[in-house]
Formats: structure tokens, C-alpha cells, sequence
């Protein structure tokens, strides 16, 4: 069997590679951006064609943070869009009978009820600073709904929570809150900082995955003879931002204060996925955060030595 991962060198494109490696009788295609642009309809048409694949996993996308969705929603809507179009229909027109399209929690409604269950999609208004990025990834989950109704291919897809774990982008300004954290303490622990400054109040609750348990829930939805139209794939667990920010600290071994600026904005209150679908399915993640953050500074630390880091 013929699977393309397509978006091998990013965080989850990087996990969705290890978990399959191990699979016997698994032939991976994989492409980079440069040997293969996504949002490039008549490339992506003919590679699909020439390969044929038996089964497709979308973890390509353009990504970003709260400024670069801001400032380029003309870019992200596109691109995101092409990525999606170009690849469920490319896959649709060579015979691809599989296709799992990853998106992420904010397709759901800035206001969604807490947790989010799959049956909140389109029931209100998205959150404006990634609605661009949103919108695309509804199009492209619906893209698959349809042509599963339509044509009878088995297209569907999965919204995963906050991710982290190896690959993960470190950047300073524009990484999400767990690698920023990882790395802020590293850095006050190496300089023998006395003390961190943390943003906001540490109240807010957030869900966190280790990217390689997404990439385990991914493979066992592609087993399913018919898996559902969409699911979520989370922990179904929230700790709030203190609870992390201070196991985060003491992994790293920081031994200074934490100091919380409450002058800075805290975000939304809480977001969590519901994920009683995808236990009703049978699977269920196992990493704790504790044990997660283990694993990532770990994998940090031998990504720093090694001058692979992200960011
Ligand atoms: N990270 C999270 O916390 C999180 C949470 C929920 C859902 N997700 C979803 O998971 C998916 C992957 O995210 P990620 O965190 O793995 O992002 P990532 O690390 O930035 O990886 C994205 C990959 O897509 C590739 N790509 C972008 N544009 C492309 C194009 N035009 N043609 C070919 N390849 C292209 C990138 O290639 P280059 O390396 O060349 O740029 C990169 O390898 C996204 O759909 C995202 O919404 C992520």
C-alpha cells in the first residue's frame, strides 16, 4: 500500500512519518514544498496521476501565529484553500479511494460551547483573527464530506487540539505557548535568572497533545472501514496555564520565581475539545502533560545540540 503524507517536514508531517515507518508493507511518498507546491493545481494534478497512492494524509498547510493570520488573510485563505482543492480533487481524479484532511479546533465558533463537539461546526461566528485560516479548513473538511457523498470515496477528516512534541517551531514571537515556555525557561536557566515574567494571570485553560499520539489517532481512524465524516482528536483534559507554566519550569529545572503580569491580555477562558466521539471509536490518548513536556525538553535539548531547532 502507497500512502502520501503530504507536509512530511512539518511538526505533524514529521510524527505521521514515524508512526508509518513502522508499519510492514507501507510504501511512504513523500515530497517537499520545492519538489512539490501544493497550492500548484497542475503539478499537484499529474504527481497524483503518475504515483497513485492508495491513501492520502493532508498535514500541509500554511501556518501562523495571531499576526501573520492577521496580517496575510488574502494569503492564508488562498493558499490554504488551493492546498486543500488542488489535493481532494487531484486524489478524487486518480483514483485515490483514501483521504484523511487535517485541520484544526478553530473551525469551531469563537464562542462554542465548552467542550467543542464536532456538532458546533458553522453554528456561529469564528474567531476574527484566524477566521481566513478557518474558513479554508471548513472548505476543505466539507470538500471531503461531499465527495464521500457524492462519488462514494472514503474522504474524511480530523481536528486536532494543541499539538506539541519533536519538530515544534521555538521561534520567540511566533510559536504557541508550550515551546515558548519550554525555551523561555531554558534561557532564564542557563543565564541563572532569579526570576521569569509570565503573561496574563495563568487562569485560562488550554488541552494539550503530544504529536505523536495525533499521529497514532490517525492511524487508527485510516484503519476504520468507515470512519466518521469528521472527528476530534484531543486528550479531552485541560490544565490551566499556571498548572503548565510550572511544570514546565520545574522539567527544565528553572528554580527561580514565577511572576504573573495580569497587565497582559489573558485570551479565551477555556478551549477544549470534546472528544467522546473518538472514544466511543475506541481510542483514547495516554501521554500526560507532565510526561509530554519530559519527552519535549528532551527532545529540545538533543534538537539545540544538534542545530535542528525550529525558530
Ligand atoms: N501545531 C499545532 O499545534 C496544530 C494543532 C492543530 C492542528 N494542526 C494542523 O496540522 C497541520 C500541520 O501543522 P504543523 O504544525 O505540522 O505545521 P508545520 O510544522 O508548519 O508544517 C506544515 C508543512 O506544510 C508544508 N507546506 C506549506 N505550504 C505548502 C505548499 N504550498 N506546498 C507543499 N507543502 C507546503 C510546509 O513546508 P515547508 O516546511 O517548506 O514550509 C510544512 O512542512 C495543519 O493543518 C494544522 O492546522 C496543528
Amino acid at each position: 500500500m502507497k500512502l502520501f503524507i503530504a507536509g512530511h517536514n512539518g511538526m505533524v508531517g514529521g510524527a505521521l512519518v514515524r508512526r508509518f515507518h513502522a508499519e510492514s508493507g507501507l510504501q511512504l511518498v513523500l515530497k517537499t514544498r520545492r519538489e512539490l507546491d501544493l497550492t500548484n493545481q497542475a503539478a499537484v494534478a499529474a504527481f497524483l496521476a503518475a504515483e497513485k497512492p492508495d491513501a492520502v494524509i493532508m498535514a500541509a498547510a500554511k501556518v501562523g501565529g495571531i499576526f501573520a493570520n492577521s496580517t496575510y488573510p488574502a494569503e492564508f485563505l488562498h493558499d490554504n484553500l488551493a492546498i486543500a482543492a488542488n489535493t481532494i480533487h487531484g486524489a478524487y481524479a486518480a483514483g485515490v479511494k483514501r483521504f484523511l484532511f487535517l485541520g484544526s479546533s478553530c473551525i469551531y465558533p469563537k464562542l462554542a460551547p465548552q467542550p467543542m463537539p464536532e456538532s458546533c461546526l458553522l453554528t456561529g461566528p469564528l474567531e476574527p483573527t484566524n477566521e481566513a485560516y478557518a474558513i479554508a479548513k471548513i472548505a476543505g473538511l466539507k470538500l471531503c464530506e461531499y465527495y464521500r457523498k457524492q462519488h462514494g470515496v472514503c474522504y474524511h477528516s480530523a481536528m486536532p487540539t494543541n499539538l506539541y512534541g519533536p519538530g515544534d517551531n521555538y521561534h520567540l514571537q511566533n510559536s504557541h505557548v508550550m515551546p515558548a515556555l519550554i525555551r523561555k525557561f531554558h534561557e532564564a536557566k542557563l543565564a541563572g535568572r532569579a526570576e521569569v515574567t509570565a503573561w496574563g494571570t495563568g487562569a485560562p485553560k488550554r488541552e494539550f497533545l503530544h504529536v505523536d499520539e495525533l499521529a497514532d489517532a490517525c492511524a487508527f481512524l485510516l484503519k476504520m472501514a468507515n470512519p466518521p465524516d469528521l472527528v476530534n482528536i484531543g486528550t479531552g483534559t485541560d490544565v490551566t496555564i499556571k498548572e503548565l507554566t510550572e511544570i514546565v519550569a520545574a522539567v527544565v529545572g528553572f528554580k527561580g520565581r514565577i511572576v504573573w503580569d495580569a497587565t497582559k491580555p489573558d485570551g479565551t477562558p477555556r478551549k477544549l475539545m470534546d472528544v467522546s466521539r473518538l472514544t466511543a471509536l475506541g481510542w483514547q490518548a495516554r501521554i500526560g502533560v507532565r510526561e509530554g513536556v519530559e519527552k519535549t525538553y528532551a527532545g529540545f535539548l538533543t534538537e539545540l545540540a544538534a542545530g535542528t531547532l525550529r525558530g
